[in-house]
């Protein structure tokens, strides 16, 4: 950004008393510095590498911040062949030398920052380093370009489960969580980076390639299809999908305006079908006990991807790796509010994503017929001390390795449904819903829920929560 307030005439005054010192070459150097872009600083410090994760050094980047992310992908189903460019539009939160983007396995063809060529090195095997040729102002808003190609792979997480571009017999399933993205487009990969999206992404006919949000327009030309879909609310890199198959596919608006699009694998269908029936009455449920459903769209994506073991609450349209369980799809749209629209500050606190989940499945349950929570609660606090259960407290599972634990998901369940006996219904349902509420299209961290858990409640529920989510092996229960 310009400064409105910087008269010609002083620039020129001051340019002038500097070339009284300056030798001949400097003077040249002064005068085609003075066509340095608007935004740019005389000097800058590096962005780090990582944006302060514990248990992901790596993940996420320092001195910037994404805004909006355009991608225009091209995949090629047969060869496996990605094609890509990335526009990032950003702003540098500090005076801004260098920075870096994740990006991991493909090769990079191109980089330029407002328009002019940068450099670029990889570094560390998941660092994109990218030099631009001007250090970037503090606050100056700077649009990135990535143009990258190569033969995606997925990575691998520490607790072994693949995760990112999954290549599947009729395409990929695309999922990220907690580091995927950096197998198929540069990023900020942190959930602290949120921004909007915009996909546009070319398959061969008879493929559909399904995103994240509004489906904005399909084409086919020259046996090759492309769909453009449209992020408008702010998402985390890790939520982003265009996974790729053959699929049918089904739109409709529900009651609440909400646009719903499914996309499901043929071999998957007949056992799909009457669970994603019910995903409007579940949206619906889940709108009553946590307030409006955060988001424009909704849906699913049910892939037929025996080797991945999980589905993901990719925002606005979950991807399963098969027919989903109603369990599943009541867990993976809770998610839509708590984990996707309300975001982790650090992946420390990822009860706050799964506990939460988890206990919409036992509310589900408890509302529609089935065990009550109160039951399911008994059922898990039955298992013996030494039970995997037990093994580390929710609240710091202590490494990327645990985070998709039983401790995570059950003993986090089990925390809030402690918080619940704890306050009473009324209370329990109004903090769920001030939560999402304050947090939404934004973040949250365990200590601001305890702080808005005891405001609603007005209990000093502090020592429960610290027991539930802190307190190595089975807490005595009151
Ligand atoms: N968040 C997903 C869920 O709904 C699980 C993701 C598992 N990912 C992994 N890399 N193990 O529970
Ligand atoms: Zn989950």
């Amino acid at each position: 950004m310009r400064s409105p307030r910087r008269s010609a005439a002083r620039r020129t005054t001051v340019l002038s008393r500097e070339a009284v010192l300056l030798t001949v070459p400097a003077v040249v150097a002064a005068l085609l510095g003075a066509a340095a872009p608007a935004g740019s600083a005389t000097s800058g410090k590096p962005g780090a590498p990582g944006a302060g994760d514990a248990y992901f050094p790596l993940s996420g980047n320092g001195g910037y911040d994404v805004r909006h992310y355009d991608l225009t992908l091209r995949y090629d189903v047969a060869s496996r062949h990605l094609d890509g460019k990335a526009v990032l539009t950003a702003r540098a939160t500090q005076d801004l030398s260098r920075f870096d983007l994740d990006l991991k396995g493909l090769s990079v063809t191109g980089v330029t920052v407002d328009g002019g060529a940068a450099r670029h090195t990889t570094r560390d095997g998941q660092e994109l380093v990218v030099t631009p040729r001007h250090a970037l102002r503090k606050g100056h808003d700077f649009r990135v370009t990535v143009t990258y190609r190569g033969t995606p792979k997925p990575v691998s997480d520490p607790d072994g489960s693949p995760d990112g571009w999954i290549p599947t017999d009729d395409g990929a399933f695309v999922a990220n969580e907690p580091q995927g993205a950096m197998t198929w487009f540069p990023s900020n990969s942190h959930p602290t980076d949120k921004a909007t999206y915009d996909f546009t992404v070319t398959v061969p006919k008879g493929y559909t390639a399904v995103a994240n949000g509004v489906l904005r327009g399909q084409s086919t030309a020259h046996g090759l299809t492309t769909f453009r879909w449209h992020e408008a609310e702010p998402m985390a890199a890790y939520l982003a999908t265009s996974t790729v198959g053959k699929f049918q596919t089904e739109q409709y608006t529900t009651r609440d305006g909400v646009k719903v699009y499914n996309a499901v694998d043929p071999r998957e269908a007949k056992k799909a079908a009457p669970v994603l029936k019910k995903l409007p009455s579940v949206l619906e449920w889940e709108s009553k006990l946590f307030g409006p459903y955060p988001f424009r769209a909704a849906g699913s994506i049910v892939d037929h991807a025996p080797d991945v073991g999980y589905a993901l609450e990719t925002q606005t349209r979950p991807v399963y790796d098969s027919a989903p369980d109603l369990d599943t799809l009541v867990h993976e749209n809770a998610h839509q509010w708590f984990g996707d629209s309300v975001s982790l500050t650090s992946w420390k606190d990822i009860w706050l994503n799964e506990g939460f989940a988890s206990y919409a499945e036992w509310l589900y349950n408890e509302q529609h017929g089935g065990d009550s929570a109160q039951k399911t609660f008994d059922a898990l606090y039955a298992r013996p001390a030494k039970d995997a259960l037990w093994a580390y407290p929710p609240g710091d599972p202590g490494s990327g390795k645990y985070i998709f634990g039983d401790p995570v998901y059950e003993r986090g369940a089990m925390a809030l449904h402690e918080l619940r006996r704890a306050v009473g219904d009324k209370a329990f349902f109004r903090i769920l819903r001030a939560w999402a509420a304050a947090h939404r299209d934004g973040h949250g961290t365990t200590a601001e829920f305890t702080r808005l858990a005891q405001r609603e409640s007005g209990k000093d529920v502090g020592p429960l929560l610290h027991t539930w989510l802190y307190t190595k092996g089975k807490p005595a229960h009151a």
